[in-house]
């Protein structure tokens, strides 16, 4: 008997090559020039409304000097992991700096956000525990659940009387899950409503604060500030490769709590830590936020333009109150269509189809940043308009 090929799936795998075909592709662009709001694609010039840059600072003159600086004193990498060699002294201060920030007890980092939720995820979720997970959580949430070793209970996406019903019917260690800006509509997390049915249930709650942190609240601690409601969230997890124009990510808890994971975590203590550049870029966009918190008033203000002036428009953005303003299409044929044209017309969007998204709700996602401004959001929405009526979207 002949093995069947495992292999097989790639050998028959048509769907990006289909859509190729369509001359539609919209995916693996490759953008050059500084990583800015105005970038270049296939030699045109575009208003960057796809990036999590929010606070517009992946080419501010003290990030790239900080970030030089460390690679010139520390060199390249870690070559390490943090549990053993990959420890410098500029890790441990970049993360007594984020506590102090985020007014927590202390912070653990590691080398991705994705790698964040499967390390703690899977840290904290042991066999007898239950975790409740919102619906529309990022990915990296559903694998560190996949991680983990507890059973998954899914609740209607930010439907808190929902959430309620599942807990009472359960008995064992619990921890709620949810995204505190859900990171494709950007609607937030109804965390005052989930906090107060996690009292009442004795259950802890994580909140991945992605597009929290740099983003949410008067200072930018995240979606908790925003709702003045910090006490309640036990865990808060958070990345540097929006706001903090680096890459990594964060948990940030009480002194026991972050102990724990910082031992136990795979990801943390089996791959390498943060090079010393991205944690030069993560120290220093911190300090612009911290004495530059106008940089919030400016980055809301774009993303307020631009979702009234979609609404305005005729465009369905959801239920947005961040600064990713949905533009909802529905079928992912048009929404390459549409990409596409307002590629060509100088914008752009990042295009998210299933399993992003439900089936039938593909949609644009665009996001704005503190360093877009009023005249480029209004060049932009000159355009979105054109497209929008070519397409038959908008009337
Ligand atoms: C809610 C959320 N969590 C985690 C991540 C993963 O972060 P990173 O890209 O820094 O790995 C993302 C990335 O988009 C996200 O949106």
């Amino acid at each position: 008997m002949t093995r069947p090929d495992i292999f097989r799936k790639c050998l028959e795998y048509t769907r990006a090559d289909e859509v190729k075909k369509m001359g539609l592709y919209p995916y693996f662009k490759p953008l050059s020039g500084q990583v800015g709001p105005v970038m270049e694609i296939d030699g045109h010039s575009v208003i960057m409304l796809g990036s999590n840059n929010y606070l517009g600072l992946t080419d501010h003159p003290l990030v790239m000097a900080r970030s030089a600086e460390a690679i010139r004193k520390y060199g390249t990498g870690c070559t390490g992991s943090r549990f053993l060699n990959g420890t410098l002294d500029i890790h441990l201060e970049m993360e007594e700096k984020l506590a102090r920030f985020l007014h927590r007890e202390r912070v653990v980092t590691f080398s991705t956000g994705f790698q964040t939720n499967l390390g703690v995820i899977g840290a904290l979720g042991m066999k007898d525990d239950l975790l409740f997970v919102d619906r529309a959580v990022h990915a990296s949430i559903i694998d560190g659940t996949r991680m983990s070793y507890s059973r998954v209970v899914k609740y209607r996406h930010n439907d808190v009387e929902h959430l309620d019903h599942l807990l009472e019917r359960e008995q064992g260690p619990a921890m709620i899950i949810t995204d505190g800006v859900f990171s494709m509509e950007g609607d937030l997390a109804d965390l005052p409503g989930i906090l107060s049915v996690a009292r009442k249930h004795g259950a802890r709650v994580m909140v991945d604060d992605a597009h929290g942190v740099g983003v949410m609240g008067p200072t930018g601690r995240g979606t908790a500030e925003h709702f003045g409601c910090e006490d309640g969230v036990d865990l808060q997890v958070g990345t540097f490769s929006k706001s903090f124009a680096s890459i990594g990510g964060f948990a940030a808890g009480t002194d026991k709590v972050i102990d724990y994971i910082q031992h136990e975590a795979r990801t943390e203590i089996f791959s390498a830590s943060l090079p010393p550049a991205s944690v030069a870029s993560v120290m220093a966009a911190l300090e612009i936020l911290q004495e530059q918190p106008e940089l919030l008033v400016r980055m809301h203000s774009a993303a307020e333009r631009a979702r009234r002036g979609l609404r305005d428009l005729g465009f369905n953005v959801g239920n947005s109150a961040a600064p990713i303003v949905p533009i909802i299409i529905g079928d992912s044929i048009l929404t390459f269509r549409i990409w596409q044209a307002l590629d060509q017309e100088g914008v752009f969007t990042n295009p998210v189809v299933t399993p992003a998204v439900p089936p039938g709700q593909a949609m644009l996602r665009t996001s704005y940043m503190a360093t877009h401004t009023d005249e480029m959001i209004d060049r932009a929405l000159g355009i979105f308009e054109r497209v929008g009526r070519r397409f038959g979207l908008i009337g």
